[in-house]
């Protein structure tokens, strides 16, 4: 018989998936039966499982190559970012008990975003733009966790913006830089650096993680507000 194993990662209803010795990342299913995006289902023990594309999500990407990120099922997080809702769904999987305020300001995938929120209670789609937080400072509320993914220019602006409005002290921020989207011209290493420079002073970095072989020339900045 085929062998399974379920390794647990640090965050809840998130796993490992070991199987003829390939490493698979899943979160357990918060919609048992529903597919998001036509990712294969596995039962295990009884429970449903999601297969989550490292190649097609960053934060997968990070949770195969160990990271500590941590997101509780009582978690609240502000996605910034959220594209049609394939990670974001991920995300709900994994704060069963919390919530997900899914920041994204193309209309056209807003319309994906909300077809995927329909059955998940705790995922909040919000139609607004990450740069202008103010805006959507009625919606959200106080936050464990920051999950940035826009590919703009100005992370780091972004990031702190937001930060100051919704991040709690302790709170996380999971930072997806390209460093191309950024600036075409100058070394990735020191576009990244300079970056991450400028969130010092209201951020602790705690992890930087290169995507390879995921997703080329991003990586992953984690970091803890002090
Ligand atoms: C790389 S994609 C995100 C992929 C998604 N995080 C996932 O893993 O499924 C970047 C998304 O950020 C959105 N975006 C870019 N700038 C934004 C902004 N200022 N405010 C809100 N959304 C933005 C884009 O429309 C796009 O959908």
């Amino acid at each position: 018989m085929e062998k399974i194993k379920l390794i647990e990662t640090a965050s809840d209803n998130a796993f490992i998936l070991l199987q003829e010795g390939s490493k698979k990342p899943v979160t357990r299913n918060l919609t048992p039966g529903i597919q998001v995006y036509g990712e294969k289902l596995i039962t295990i023990a009884n429970v449903e499982y999601r297969f989550w594309d490292p190649f097609r999500s960053k934060l997968a990407a990070i949770m195969l190559k160990g990271s500590s990120v941590s997101i509780k099922k009582e978690s609240a997080i502000l996605y910034l970012g959220a594209a049609n809702g394939t990670t974001a769904s991920h995300v709900s999987d994994i704060a069963s008990e919390g919530v997900v305020f899914a920041v994204e300001f193309s209309p056209r995938a807003m319309h994906d975003l909300i077809r995927v929120s329909i059955p998940r209670m705790n995922l909040i789609p919000i139609l607004s733009d990450a740069m202008r937080p103010e805006s959507y400072k009625n919606m959200v509320t106080l936050v464990d966790v920051i999950y940035q993914d826009v590919a703009q220019r100005e992370q780091a602006v972004i990031a702190l913006r937001n930060a100051k409005l919704f991040l709690k002290t302790d709170g996380i921020l999971v930072l997806m830089i390209k460093s191309r989207s950024i600036d075409s011209t100058g070394e990735p290493e020191d576009v990244i650096d300079n970056e991450v420079k400028k969130l010092g002073g209201f951020f602790k970095v705690m992890e930087l993680i290169e995507l390879e072989p995921f997703h080329s020339d991003h990586v992953a900045v984690v970091a803890q507000r002090v």
